[in-house]
């Protein structure tokens, strides 16, 4: 069986920021008490762009940092909360903006956790020989989802989309060596829209109870990186780079505390981008190849938890 090897990464974070002052100005907040409880500073938040527009910035990102043409990609997943339309999905959308004409295409769903997801979905179309060069996008602008009156949750989000193209390889040292994928419905109700297509016919307002979400983060986000590293024959102090899904910065912390983790090996982009949902992953990973922070034969755990709750966690070696 062949293994997928991550060969290019992209991101793009739309141009406007909005800092915890200027939402000062529109709720009842201060910057203190958002960076206090989260470590967020800003947010990148879409104007006139849609998700396919910023995921076709990133994807052209990525396609531009390898030695493939887009005709050379044949699947492409986008791991989005927030499509274009209800239907057909954002991914074939994307393929239609950048003519990618010999991949098929198809979005997946499990929002914060989506990159993740669709990583894992991605790296068992290669082991099956069903795709051999796969764009995977995650990008959410959850900015139109975020009702801007509720201090609770609309400080917490921004706009964001990043990119990665896996490659079969037949060298079984590099590439994605596990994942752990994890979800439990019984627990929809701590982050969930209050709205949706069969029900409300329209989005809904992202509604969340935050000590919940917080509690079963730390604890179910650590789990599944044993168990990714426990699949790759691997432990804690294998670790070289975690990407975590970057939500906040006391869970990031927390995490880290709970695995036994130097924090020199986790990167944090939390401060700048805010939670961007199934974008967070890959942004936060196109960061650290940009500022050199990885190298080759690194192992690499990218892990995340979002609204299901759905959780999981790929290791990689570099
Ligand atoms: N500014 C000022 N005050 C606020 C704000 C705000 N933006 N938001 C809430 N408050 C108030 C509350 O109204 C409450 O006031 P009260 O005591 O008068 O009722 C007070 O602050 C404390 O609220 P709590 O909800 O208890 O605050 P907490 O310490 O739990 O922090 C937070 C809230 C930051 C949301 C925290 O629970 C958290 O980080 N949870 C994780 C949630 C998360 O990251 N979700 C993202 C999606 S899931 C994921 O990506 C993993």
């Amino acid at each position: 069986m062949l293994n997928a090897k991550i060969i290019a990464t992209g991101s793009y974070l739309p141009k406007k920021i909005v800092t915890n002052y200027d939402l000062e100005k529109t709720i009842d907040t201060t910057n203190e008490w958002i960076v206090e409880r989260t470590g967020i500073l800003k947010r990148h938040i879409v104007e006139n762009e849609l998700t396919s527009d910023i995921s076709v910035k990133a994807a052209i990102n990525a396609l531009n940092n390898s030695d493939i043409d887009v005709l050379d990609i044949d699947m492409i997943i986008v791991a989005t909360t927030t499509p274009d339309l209800t239907f057909p999905s954002t991914a074939t959308i994307i393929q239609s903006k950048i003519g990618a004409k010999n991949a098929f295409a198809f979005d997946i769903q499990a929002v914060c956790s989506g990159f993740v997801y669709a990583l894992s979905v991605a790296n068992n179309f290669i082991k099956t020989g069903q795709a051999s060069n796969i764009l995977v996008i995650g990008a959410d602008t959850l900015s139109k989802i975020v009702d801007w009156q509720d201090r609770n949750t609309c400080v917490l989000f921004g706009d964001g989309a990043g990119a990665v193209i896996l490659s079969a390889t037949d060298n079984k040292n590099e590439g994605i060596l596990s994942s752990h994928l994890a979800s439990d419905g019984d627990l929809v109700n701590i982050l969930k829209t209050t709205g949706g297509v069969s029900l409300t016919k329209n989005t809904g307002y992202i509604e969340m109870s935050g000590k919940e979400v917080f509690k079963h983060a730390v604890e179910k986000m650590s789990d599944c990186v044993i168990k990714s590293l426990a699949s790759a024959k691997l432990s804690i102090e294998n670790i070289d780079l975690l990407i975590p899904h970057q939500a906040n910065i006391r869970i990031l912390n927390s995490v880290a505390k709970k695995l036994k983790l130097p924090l020199e090996k986790v990167i944090v982009t939390v401060q700048d981008h805010a939670n961007t949902s199934a974008a967070s992953i890959p942004l936060a990973l196109d960061f650290a190849l940009q500022n050199n922070k990885i190298k080759k034969n690194d192992i690499i755990v990218m892990e995340a938890l979002g609204g299901g709750l759905t959780w999981g966690s790929v290791v990689v070696r570099w």
